[in-house]
């Protein structure tokens, strides 16, 4: 939620925050902003809208400046406007702040400072920041001892950056379990959300802990701890793969990710072998295996459930990470804890696995972005490897998630490199999947586009990848959709199935291939229009689309490609934008 970027350098400041704006432009797009040191001003400018929109809007290209802060926003508190967009200031107009994550004690804050007589110009609760910045410099303090003292003060989670006309070229930030990052190349200076946003320009990195503070000048970059005490840091590379966020010529990244597909299992399978036998044996050695996880993440967790049952005989539980906190109590030191996430960030996670960890379970997750809080907060980390997702819909990350399943559940009986070799071998089938379906499902899309209502059914092992399904189109098309078990149909959604209601069958030629078609034909005999998702023809179908045969353990890998096309497709025909669907944001840090 919210991205944030700082540059300080040699160069004109704001064409380089702005090219970092739409590259962090995934983490929240409904209002944009910066902030410019130039000549003894400071310039803000900001507003609702797109960052692009924004940009041309109000000719930011054009604003001077070497130091400067941008913000792209998802509104947490106060609606999306103007005065509520980052970067927020003091009374005098001479601090300005960009700030990701929620201070939850923003209201006592914002009285005791109004008591004292500060002016509010917006709702929201960063606000408070630049106004107990403003104090702390009145008294005279340098701009990063002022971070450090107003740190303590401010509860929830946070990372912000802030410039000051009290203490020109700088920008001082600091965070607390949301992610910050300094990227330097020579004399420039970078500090953002993600590498992502200036990964363009450098790959040498340096994070962040929890309550450090940083401060970036054209002279240099240091850091401090909580109490103001110099630290020294080295700076790290980047993985080259998290450089990479260009489209191509694709027109939305979404579709660009999911064509992906066809070459991202060869990236998964790059794994070390004896950190995945040794992962392996401590999953079958626990006495419980809890899986946690949200949204995407946790479908391709109850796949990974139904293959760590069915491969490695071991029974586990995926529980929701909002939910996780209410089943905490049986956590205990022989309890092996999986946290998948494709961002390492979504604050749900985060939380359960701190408590996780001090009731004594073994955290193991499994991630896609690099130098994220919870790679730092797990024991190990098995990463995708699957290179940026920039599109708020998970698609690539999905796959590469059930292809690490795969991996580890076939560890548990000695057989990676089996494993590996069958996931390169569906490179393949999912080229072909993409082939053979997409004009069927173009013109699926096309005729579909103005129902409002749809059913994801599916068994066993693909009952996860029916609610993936459904979780895709409505998160990029706003239609009402819902995946279930083939066999709950009856238990009640039956009752909402009308003549033309569209139901997405998946059933491919296994063992549940004749259950999951009885259930096709009672929402069919109720004048369901049937798409059936298979290698195998049924006559019940209105529409096919066609699966190649492979193993029943790799079925979901190949059926949720063409799901996520129909989705995408269903989003172009509604007119809709597929990379930023509304009210939604990637990297979930709020509660
Ligand atoms: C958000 C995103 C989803 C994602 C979910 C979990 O809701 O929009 O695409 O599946 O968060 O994110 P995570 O980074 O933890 O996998």
């Amino acid at each position: 939620m919210c991205g944030i970027i700082g540059y300080c350098g040699q160069k004109p400041a704001v064409p380089i925050v702005l090219d970092a704006l739409k590259r962090l432009e995934y983490r929240g797009y409904d209002s944009a902003g910066i902030a410019s040191l130039s000549d003894g001003e400071l310039l803000i400018r900001k507003d609702a809208g797109k960052v692009d929109d924004v940009i041309r809007k109000l000719n930011l290209a054009s604003l001077p400046g070497n130091v400067a802060i941008g913000h792209t926003r998802w509104a947490t508190h106060g609606a999306v406007t103007q005065s509520n967009a980052h970067p927020h200031t003091d009374c005098g107009g001479r601090v300005a702040v960009v700030h990701n994550g929620i201070v939850e004690n923003n209201r006592q804050l914002r009285q005791g400072l109004i008591a004292g007589g500060h002016k509010f110009t917006s709702e929201t609760d960063t606000e408070v920041i630049p106004h107990l910045v403003e104090d702390e410099l009145r008294n005279g303090c340098s701009l990063e001892q002022a971070v450090l003292n107003i740190a303590p003060k401010l509860e929830g989670s946070y990372a912000f950056l802030v410039i000051s006309l009290g203490d020109p070229g700088k920008i001082a930030g600091t965070r607390r379990n949301n992610p910050l990052i300094v990227g330097i190349n020579g004399p420039d200076y970078y500090v953002s959300s993600d590498a992502l946003a200036f990964s363009q320009y450098t790959n040498q990195v340096m994070s962040l802990e929890d309550n450090e503070v940083v401060v970036l000048t054209r002279e240099g970059v240091e850091f401090f701890d909580a109490r103001g005490c110099k630290l020294v840091k080295q700076a790290r590379k980047l993985d080259h793969s998290w450089a990479e966020s260009s489209k191509d010529s694709y027109q939305h990244f979404m579709l660009k990710e999911i064509m992906d597909q066809t070459q991202v299992l060869d990236q998964i399978v790059r794994q070390d072998e004896k950190t995945f036998t040794e992962t392996a044996l401590d999953i079958l050695r626990a006495r419980q295996v809890i899986i946690t996880a949200c949204g995407s993440s946790r479908y391709a967790a109850l796949v990974g459930r139904y293959l760590f049952s069915k491969v490695g005989k071991k029974f586990c539980d995926v529980v929701m990470a909002s939910e996780f906190g209410y089943f905490a109590d049986s956590v205990d030191k022989n309890t092996v804890v999986i946290a998948v996430s494709q961002s390492g960030e979504t604050a749900d996670i985060i939380d359960g696995v701190k408590a996780a960890k001090d009731a004594g379970a073994q955290v193991i997750s499994i991630i896609n972005r690099p130098n994220s809080i919870l790679a730092d907060l797990s024991h190990q980390v098995i990463y995708l490897n699957c290179g940026a997702e920039i599109a708020v819909a998970a698609t690539k990350t999905f796959l590469s998630q059930l292809a690490l399943f795969y991996l580890l559940s076939f560890s548990m009986i000695n057989d990676f490199n089996e494993a590996s070799a069958k996931l390169i071998s569906l490179n393949s089938e999912i080229s072909k999947v993409l082939d053979c379906n997409k004009s069927e499902l173009i013109t699926l899309s096309q005729k579909l586009k103005d129902k409002n209502d749809f059913y994801y059914i599916a068994r066993g092992i693909n009952f996860a990848i029916a609610s993936e399904g459904a979780l895709k189109l409505k998160e990029v098309s706003y239609v009402h959709a819902e995946g279930m078990p083939a066999g709950e149909l009856k238990h009640g959604t039956l009752a909402l199935i009308e003549p033309g209601t569209p139901v997405v069958v998946i059933c491919p030629a296994d063992y549940t291939f004749n259950e999951t078609l009885s259930n096709a034909m009672e929402a069919k005999s109720r004048g369901a229009y049937i798409i059936g998702v298979s290698d195998k023809e049924g006559d019940l179908y209105d529409s096919w689309v066609r699966l190649p045969q492979v193993d029943e353990l790799l079925y979901p890998m190949v059926a949720v490609v063409p799901l996520q096309l129909l989705a995408y497709y269903v989003a172009i025909n509604r007119g809709c934008d597929p990379d930023k669907p509304r009210n939604l944001a990637k990297s979930v840090t709020v509660k």
